[in-house]
């Protein structure tokens, strides 16, 4: 197959939603669709269940499933998909920010009793500031659940989307008949006991057709008639290309334990979703079809062996073609370097692999080279944008709780940080080191894997810090920014790339700090125009 072919058959994406929505019962569906997997089951959820924050097992054993299914790959029709996985828990949501760097596209899932949740607008809120192509999906429509317009409407205000219904609901819970398929124009209808086999669908491609009222009963035939030319009448008609630019979502409403709507999902999103898309760098605009490979690291991955410290790069191939054995530059560290086992992932396993293409994932071998966000070349300097960081929710001092091992323990923390489980902050007055994470889960999975995987103790101190902005001068010679580093000194910290972080310690503060230093811009992520 050519190489342009390749490109064009990939599809690269992520499922995002609230832990329960059903992102994992969902991703089995479309890899038994795949023909991946012969059973549910096989995809192991990489949550972490509610009350483990305390269990240093149940972390492990979520390491250990988050590597297993980091990229599910599977081909459907001919067409290559790419699937990368985004934790749910919220104490891991930079992880998912940053894998939603490496996708062309996400689907959204959300529970029809639940509506939207707090964890699906944060990550949607990520996907409309980059305008990556959304699709969202209604799950577990044989459950009672809210009102389909009602719910159209929240996705629309909570999420901030403009929708575009390609299926509609026959009835919910319990009265749940079926699908009307208005993208392929057709109802689908539903069985409830068989939960296995894959719904019958029969072609309506009139509305006012009879067959209808023989097929769900007149009640239920007029009420979907009534119901279609309200949804024609409020909302617009499919537009790919408004999708494409991120404009307009369309929604499929669906049943992912019972399988049903997931096929019309999956056809559909075969046809309209992107196919690897040009990426920004600081340079330029970089296209999949150029000849010359590039990539980027958007997740990095312990060894679960703590005697090797190998770890596992996740590159994101943007152009070109990645081969084995090939030295590509190192843009950070000025360096060649050449990769003999290259993994490409599978449904259930990764696999050595000689060549892969624009779309794709290669998981890396790594002794500690690279960093999140390291690009990858055949030689010209290119620096990839987009994985940048965000202001943790929580601080703390870290203290070395055994002198003999500060060696191991610094190591440690660098390469953790690497990893991007937390962000590490050097304050300017004295050179305390600050920890930064999203939840409180971390501090707990950092001071574990010091010890089991570098020998090394730490201890905790609280500290008041209400966001970390990253500090932005209009003019680094002003004397009002000079006076801001002075007045504002205790406050001031490095990242770990140097770059000044302001830690303010409220919200009141952190105004008034604004208003006092005008030209000063103070940002909640490391990365600003
Ligand atoms: P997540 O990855 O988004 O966290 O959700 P997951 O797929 O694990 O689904 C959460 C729960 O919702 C699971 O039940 C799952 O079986 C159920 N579920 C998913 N899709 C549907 C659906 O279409 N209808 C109904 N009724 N339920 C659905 P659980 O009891 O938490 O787990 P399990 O023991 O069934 O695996």
């Amino acid at each position: 197959m050519s190489f342009l072919k390749e490109i064009q058959r990939r599809r690269t994406f992520g499922i995002i939603s609230h832990p329960d929505a059903g992102k994992t019962t969902l991703t089995e569906k479309l890899l038994l669709f795949g023909g991946a997997i012969q059973e549910a089951g096989a995809v192991k959820s990489n949550k972490i269940k509610k009350g483990a924050t305390s269990d240093f097992m149940e972390i492990e054993r979520q390491r250990g499933i988050s590597v297993a299914t980091s990229v599910l790959a599977f081909e459907y029709n001919g067409t290559k998909i790419n699937i990368l996985d985004t934790p749910g828990h919220k104490d891991f949501a930079e992880d998912t920010f940053r894998t939603l760097t490496a996708v062309d596209s996400v689907i959204v899932v959300i529970d029809v009793a639940k509506g939207v949740e707090e964890q699906t607008e944060k990550l949607v809120e990520v996907c409309r500031m980059r305008n990556i192509p959304m699709i969202v999906f209604i799950n577990k429509l044989d459950r009672e659940g809210k009102d389909a317009f009602d719910l159209l409407d929240e996705v629309e205000q909570k999420l901030g989307l403009k929708v575009a219904p390609l299926s509609f609901p026959i009835g919910m819970g319990y009265e749940f008949k079926g699908i009307y398929n208005i993208w392929e124009k057709n109802v689908n209808l539903f069985s409830g006991d068989s939960r296995k086999n894959i719904e019958e669908t029969i072609e309506i491609s009139d509305l006012s057709s009879p067959e209808l009222d023989e097929l769900i009963g007149e009640k239920s035939a007029n009420t979907l008639r009534e119901e279609i030319e309200l949804v024609e009448g409020i909302y617009p008609e499919f537009n790919k290309t408004d999708y494409l630019e991120g404009n307009q979502q369309p929604v499929f409403f669906g049943s992912a334990l019972n399988n049903f709507g997931v096929r019309e999902l999956l056809d559909c999103f075969v046809e309209i979703a992107p196919k690897p898309r040009a990426k920004q760098s600081e340079e330029r605009l970089v296209k999949p079809d150029e000849k010359k490979f590039t990539g980027f690291v958007f997740k990095i991955h312990a060894n679960m062996d703590p005697n090797h410290r190998n770890r596992l790069a996740f590159v994101k191939i943007v152009s070109g073609e990645f081969k084995r054995n090939t030295p590509y530059l190192h843009v950070r560290n000025n360096k060649k370097l050449k990769f003999s086992s290259p993994n490409a992932f599978f449904a259930e396993k990764k696999e050595i692999v000689d060549i892969s293409y624009p779309g794709d994932i290669v998981g890396l071998q790594d002794t500690g080279s690279f960093k999140i966000g390291d690009t990858l070349t055949e030689g010209e300097i290119l620096n990839y944008k987009g994985v940048p960081s965000f202001s943790p929710e929580h601080f703390r001092y870290i203290n070395n709780a055994d002198p003999m091992k500060s060696k191991q323990l610094f190591k440690g923390i660098d390469q953790l940080m690497d990893e991007g489980v937390a962000q590490l902050f050097t304050l300017e007055l004295n050179g305390r080191k600050v920890i930064g994470t999203v939840g409180a889960l971390q501090y707990e999975v950092i001071q574990y894997r010091l010890e089991h995987e570098y020998g090394a103790k730490c201890t905790y101190e609280n500290l008041n810090v209400h966001k970390a902005c990253w500090v932005d001068p209009e003019d680094p010679k002003s004397d009002e920014y000079k006076e801001f580093l002075r007045v504002k000194q205790r406050f001031l910290a490095k990242d770990k790339q140097g770059q000044l972080v302001f830690l303010s310690d409220s919200p009141f503060s952190l105004q008034m700090t604004q208003q006092k230093y005008p030209s000063v811009k103070l940002h909640f992520t490391s990365e600003f125009e």
